[in-house]
């Protein structure tokens, strides 16, 4: 990949790219490998526990399966959202009965086509990203599925697709969302998601824990803006609030 593309997914990938080009790259991005993450296809792939919880829990779609495999073979594979990690979000999506979900950060769409899977045909995913290369990975995947009329894809800045969706009168009208882009906006999405998500309605934040650096973020800009929203979520009483130590640590937050 060139560096400009680099860029773009730098920040949001932390411990992938920087295991997968941190060689080349030097030390600055390497170091980002280090920590700690749960991710079944990351961190905790050889684990036992984890193989024993992916074999006993594990009901992944045959095109899920599929679009993992494929995404496996791209050099940002490490991005991709944890599948056990998926499948809570699209059992909560299921249990508050979403039709409206809201993706921040696709990449090749595996929670994409996950939560697309879960929806009613009446359903829909606002998929944001600014990649669209990562996309056309995936869309092959979403139609072989059946489900690529419930994606609505938005290639440009999410800040942007939220505000015109708020513009457009869409407020308290999502069920669901899920931020997993690049994290120094993360607080900025989260208010916009609060805006946009009904009451009862869920905002699922990925990465929280961050391989283990919110420990001590120093002054790196992502782990700092991900700690800020941690801790502002951490006494927001717009919602109710767990984070759990699943992938790389994922806080669902109920809006109240
Ligand atoms: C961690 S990946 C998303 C993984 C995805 N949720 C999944 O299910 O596998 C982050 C994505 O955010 C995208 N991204 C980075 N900056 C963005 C921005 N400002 N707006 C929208 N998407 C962005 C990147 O292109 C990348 O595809
Ligand atoms: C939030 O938590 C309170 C106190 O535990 C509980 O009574 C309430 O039902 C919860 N609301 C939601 C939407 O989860």
């Amino acid at each position: 990949m060139d560096l400009s593309n680099l860029q773009k997914v730098l920040g949001v990938t932390g411990l992938g790219l920087g295991l997968v080009v941190g060689v080349g790259l030097g030390k600055r991005f390497f170091s980002q490998s280090h920590g700690r993450s749960f991710k079944s296809h990351g961190g905790a792939k050889d684990d036992p526990l984890t193989k024993y919880v992916l074999q006993n829990s594990l009901r992944e779609h045959p095109v899920l399966q599929k679009l993992k495999q494929r995404t496996l073979e791209d050099q940002n594979y490490l991005m991709m959202v944890a599948c056990e990690e998926a499948q809570l979000l699209a059992n909560l999506a299921t249990l508050i009965k979403a039709k409206k979900v809201i993706e921040i950060g696709v990449y090749t769409g595996y929670n994409t086509l996950n939560m697309a899977l879960t929806l009613p045909a009446d359903g829909v995913v606002v998929a944001c990203d600014i990649n669209m290369d990562f996309a056309n990975i995936g869309k092959p995947f979403w139609s072989e599925a059946g489900v690529e009329h419930k994606i609505d894809l938005r290639i440009k800045p999410a800040s942007e697709t939220l505000d015109e969706l708020l513009q457009a009168g869409e407020a308290e009208t999502y069920d669901f969302a899920f931020i997993d882009a690049d994290k120094v906006n993360y607080c900025l999405y989260y208010e916009k998601c609060l805006q946009l998500i009904r009451k009862g309605g869920i905002i699922a934040i990925d990465n929280v824990l961050w391989g283990g650096r919110v420990l001590s973020p120093g002054n790196d800009a992502e782990t700092l803006s991900i700690d800020e929203l941690n801790k502002k979520i951490a006494r927001d009483s717009r919602v109710n609030v767990s984070m759990l130590a699943i992938g790389d640590g994922v806080t669902l937050a109920f809006k109240l």
